[in-house]
């Protein structure tokens, strides 16, 4: 059924060389089998055709290159080397797991080589990794089709089409859709649908311009492109050129597909035919029997018909609030939320209602039918149901907590492969964006409210570890699982979410579960959780609050260095106060100051039994105590241990969010 095609056509000309340097190559796929693409990773023909390059398992990446390079270059005396024209048709499809969450992208890429080895998955799409992403030596030029938002790439949402040149922070992005050709306006389209799609890529290379155009299967190229840039692409690509894509999973998992795709140089890329095109798999239950659908219309009247009509119609409703349910849920009943409310209350967990999207899941707010509440409600995509129930326990009776500076934990729901947790809603939201994200004009939060947050952080971890029932440990204390109520208080969030993700699928290997940064050494060693580890990340972010810098920053020459590292050696120096954020504009107490970053540094001991515990430093807050000075030995010790594992710098996700690492640190 599906075919592959290859055309070399030679055109009538009057110079013999001319002809052969600017021979019009062509190919076509019309599906792959057969075809002799070069794949790595997960990357696969599937036997009915369709080149799969992610398989729906996470943290993977794949590639597929046709198989020998182009000449892409015109290497006649007029041509002076430059990037001849082309164009470039594909028809793809994104068949994620969820139906609005998917990870990560895809991308088409024109490189000068085929070996992707270095690369890493998820935000990088396999196309480059955190050392050479950006670079010019990459001479990478690309497309993506990208499903989330990665805020370090300047992403502007989970659903766009970027050109990008050696990295993926996008010469051009716009919102995935087309601009229709009658009445000229732009129509949305959702990348991660399930349904096949095309793209066009098409380059001038006399006017130095680059096109994309994306529209859905069945329609004809549209005339106005959503993307286009003026580049010289002979700028980027080498003499030999590689034509393949990428595509990356991260936490989440997503299958992509191409089903076909074409390419001309110094041409018109032919046209895919669509009907020999393989189906992409569906995901869902099967449609229902033809014999239903035939036979009922012929021996009864359409009254019946409209009664199945209307059953169906009742069942859709009820699929729609289908939970998950289980005998041993009984016990926590009083903690469990109605899909059904939690979906009337976000009117359907509209993008409206979004508040933000963090590594576990997307966070939207709500308004509770019944009681006017207004609540937060996480939706955390989770396919194991191993550990469920003991996390569902631990979860409910840390909804027992209650707190000033706790986020109060009001309930859950379970759906398959989905968890909802509903949460009191914060008004003010989470203090990385007052901290980061300042807009224009805004005013910068001030030292007193700074000072005020670090101390409600600060009791409210008191509570967790030392004053509650039982020893709670957070796990991911940073930023922006602090949230601001209505009157700026600070409370924390999100405790014991991260147990959720910590239960290793075999003995092999250690899950360290936590945000890149905030990790103790011992945790990214051992993979053991304990208060001190918590302590280690209430260190930095102690440091955090007083520099307004994130933990692992840029310093002068453009890499990273770790938060701790460059507040320490303000401190040998003896600079520590021009370690303070310099936003305040000098407005800050300089006692307090020096008080947090001092204890900023002491928390973030490498040695953990070097740190204190959260009531001593309550004791150094208030002024009971008075703070010890950090002793040259102490000194040494920190600066000998960097604050982050390098090892650990590499994994992709780690450095934004929270994330998996897999006996990553065994031969340490
Ligand atoms: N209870 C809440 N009230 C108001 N806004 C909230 C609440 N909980 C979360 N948010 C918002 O939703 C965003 C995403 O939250 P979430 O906790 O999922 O992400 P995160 O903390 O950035 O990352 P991670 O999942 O790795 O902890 C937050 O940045 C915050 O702005
Ligand atoms: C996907 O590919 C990876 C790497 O080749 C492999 O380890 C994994 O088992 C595959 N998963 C599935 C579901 O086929
Ligand atoms: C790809 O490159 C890596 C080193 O960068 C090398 O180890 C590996 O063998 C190469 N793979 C292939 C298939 O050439
Ligand atoms: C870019 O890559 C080249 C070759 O790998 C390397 O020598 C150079 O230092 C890199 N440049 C930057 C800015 O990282
Ligand atoms: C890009 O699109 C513009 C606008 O439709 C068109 O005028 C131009 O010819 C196109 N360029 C290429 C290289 O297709």
């Amino acid at each position: 059924m599906s075919s592959l095609v290859l055309l070399l056509t030679i055109p009538l000309g009057l110079n013999l060389a001319a002809l052969i340097t600017t021979a019009n190559d062509q190919f076509i796929y019309s599906g792959f089998s057969g075809s002799n693409l070069a794949v790595d990773d997960t990357a696969t023909v599937t036997p009915d055709g369709l080149l799969e390059l992610t398989n729906g398992t996470a943290y993977q990446k794949g590639h597929a290159f046709h198989p020998a390079p182009f000449r892409l270059r015109d290497s006649t005396a007029s041509g002076n080397g430059k990037v001849r024209s082309f164009s470039v048709a594909f028809v793809f499809g994104i068949v994620s797991v969820y139906p609005d969450f998917s990870a990560h992208g895809m991308a088409f890429v024109m490189a000068p080589r085929r070996n992707f080895s270095d690369a890493l998955p998820a935000k990088y799409l396999g196309l480059t990794n955190v050392h050479n992403d950006g670079n010019a030596s990459n001479n990478i030029f690309a497309v993506e089709l990208d499903t989330i938002q990665s805020v370090e790439f300047k992403d502007i949402n989970a659903n766009h089409v970027g050109i990008d040149i050696n990295g993926l922070q996008s010469l051009r992005s716009y919102n995935a859709g087309y601009y229709d050709d009658k009445s000229g306006e732009f129509r949305s389209m959702k990348l991660i649908s399930r349904e096949a799609m095309q793209v066009w890529i098409d380059y001038h290379g006399e006017r130095k311009e680059i096109n994309v155009t994306l529209a859905p299967f069945d329609m004809a190229k549209p005339a106005r492109p959503l993307l286009s840039a003026s580049y010289d692409l002979s700028t980027v690509l080498t003499e030999l050129v590689y034509l393949g894509f990428s595509a990356a999973t991260g936490r989440v998992n997503s299958r992509h597909f191409v089903l076909g795709w074409s390419l001309g140089v110094s041409t018109e890329a032919p046209a895919i035919d669509m009907a020999k095109l393989p189906k992409l798999p569906r995901v869902g239950p099967k449609p229902r029997s033809k014999v239903f659908d035939i036979v009922l219309p012929i021996v009864t009247a359409t009254f019946v018909l409209g009664l199945g009509g209307i059953i169906i119609l009742v069942m859709r409703r009820r699929s729609r609030y289908t939970e998950l349910r289980e005998d041993w849920e009984v016990e926590f009943g009083p903690h469990r939320f109605l899909y059904k409310d939690l979906f009337r209350a976000t009117e359907g967990f509209k993008d409206k209602h979004l508040l933000g999207a963090g590594g576990f899941g997307r966070v939207y707010r709500g308004v509770l039918e019944t009681s006017k509440l207004e609540v937060a409600v996480k939706r955390v995509s989770h396919e194991s149901r191993q550990g469920m129930r003991e996390f569902i326990a631990e979860i409910t009776s840390i909804g027992r907590i209650r707190h000033r500076n706790l986020v109060e934990l009001l309930g859950y729901c379970r759906r398959k492969g989905e968890l909802l947790l509903v949460y009191a809603y914060m008004p003010n939201g989470s203090l990385d964006k007052h901290l980061y994200n300042t807009r224009e004009g805004q005013p910068t939060l001030n030292w007193a409210l700074r000072f005020q947050i670090v101390n409600d952080v600060a009791s409210g971890l008191l509570y967790l570890h030392q004053r509650w029932e039982k020893v709670v440990i957070h796990r991911d204390i940073k930023a922006s699982n602090v949230l601001l109520d209505k009157d700026m208080n600070g409370q924390l969030g999100d405790f014991g979410l991260a147990r959720l993700y910590d239960h290793g699928a075999d003995s092999q290997t250690t899950h360290v579960v936590g945000t890149m940064g905030y990790l103790a050494p011992e945790l990214i060693r051992t993979g053991r959780v304990s208060p001190l580890t918590d302590m280690f990340a209430f260190g930095i972010f102690l440091l955090e609050v007083a520099c307004g810098q994130k933990p692992i920053k840029e310093n002068a020459q453009g890499g990273q260095i770790a938060l701790v590292d460059w507040v320490l050696e303000h401190w040998r120096d003896g600079t520590l106060m021009e370690t303070v954020d310099a936003r305040l504009q000098g407005g800050f107490d300089i006692h307090q100051a020096g008080l947090v970053l001092t204890l900023g540094l002491m928390c973030s001991h490498p040695l953990a039994s070097a740190r204190p515990a959260i009531g001593q430093v309550m004791r150094y807050l208030a002024g009971v105590t008075p703070l010890p000075e950090l002793t040259p030995t102490d000194v040494l010790t920190l600066m000998q241990n960097k604050g982050f594992d390098e090892s650990a710098m590499s994994y992709p996700d780690l450095v934004s969010s929270f994330g998996t690492i897999s006996t990553l640190s065994g031969g340490r």
